[in-house]
């Protein structure tokens, strides 16, 4: 697997692989790589000619009291991984080469950009829409792929692709989980034992939204009550949203149907958690 540090290099490797006729499929992460990205790996691997990966911690998505300086770091095991998986390239900037001093631009979009993570967490999206315009600048033209895990950010993706004209398609993929149900999330890497028991109330409380949209329920309000008392039973969890809305839009739905997005978001100790379905 070649790793590659600049933007300019990227741009040369992943031209010569569309010059050759290949499709491109990307998957951007921050590393600490689990299963959950090593799906979208395999899926990227299934259906384009190249793959190619990003390692890369993004500042600019961390607000200033959040993790930044403790996020896991696990670049030569990442390696290791995604050479396993017959990635073909991967790109591992430097924040200075991203970032570099003068830059002024940011990316923001607007309005959904504020809602779910992106209400609780003030400046989030725009951090994210900004890295990934910078990272499929880097690429190109490609199918790049995430996982539903973040469904917000998948909502926003899509919005800005579509706005801004990329040349890119956005693939969401399903959320990969643990046995017991937990969503599989770098952040896990901070739960105490005692903490991972008490985070699979997260999985409970939609399970429970679930069985009665199996069962018939319709009602976002009758759905949110059922799911804030699974989530309140549980002690040492700090609920930040449980919302039902429109999994394209982000915003509220008064009756649930195909497409609704039911998602969660609660700390566990300091550890922020998110999970969700789509309907
Ligand atoms: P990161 O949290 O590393 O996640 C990288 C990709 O892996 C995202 O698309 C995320 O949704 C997906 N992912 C994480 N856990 C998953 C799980 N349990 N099942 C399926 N997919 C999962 O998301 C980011 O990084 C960043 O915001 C990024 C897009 C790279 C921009 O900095």
């Amino acid at each position: 697997m070649r790793i590659v540090t600049t933007v300019a290099e990227m741009q040369r490797v992943c031209a010569e692989f569309r010059a050759a006729g290949q499709v491109v499929g990307f998957v951007p992460t921050m590393g600490a790589l689990h299963e959950g990205h090593l799906s979208l790996v395999r899926r990227a691997k299934a259906e384009c000619g190249v793959v190619v990966a990003s390692i890369f911690v993004n500042p600019l998505q961390f607000g200033p009291k959040e993790d930044l300086a403790k996020y896991p770091r696990t670049f030569e095991q990442d390696v290791e991984r995604l050479t396993a998986e017959g990635v073909e390239a991967l790109f591992a900037p430097e924040v200075a080469e991203m970032y570099p001093a003068g830059a002024e631009t940011t990316v923001t979009v607007a309005g959904i950009g504020d809602r779910l993570d992106g209400a609780s967490r003030p400046g989030h999206f725009t951090g994210v829409a900004t890295v990934v315009t910078k990272l499929f600048h880097a690429v190109g033209r490609c199918r790049a792929f995430f996982g539903m895990k973040d469904a917000a950010q998948v909502a926003v993706l899509r919005r800005m692709v579509a706005d801004l004209n990329f040349e890119v398609e956005i693939v969401g993929c399903p959320i990969v989980r643990d046995a017991d149900g937990l969503a599989l999330s770098s952040r896990n890497a901070y739960l105490s034992a005692e903490e991972r028991q008490r985070a699979l109330v997260l999985h409970r409380a939609l399970g429970e939204m679930q069985g009665r949209i199996a069962g018939g329920e319709v009602s976002s309000a009758a759905l949110m009550d059922a799911g804030m008392g699974v989530l309140k039973a549980q002690d040492g969890v700090v609920v930040d949203f449980l919302a039902v809305v429109d999994s394209g839009t982000l915003l509220p739905v008064e009756q649930v149907g195909p497409g609704t997005l039911v998602a969660v978001a609660a700390f566990v100790g300091k550890t922020r958690l998110i999970d969700n379905f789509v309907v």
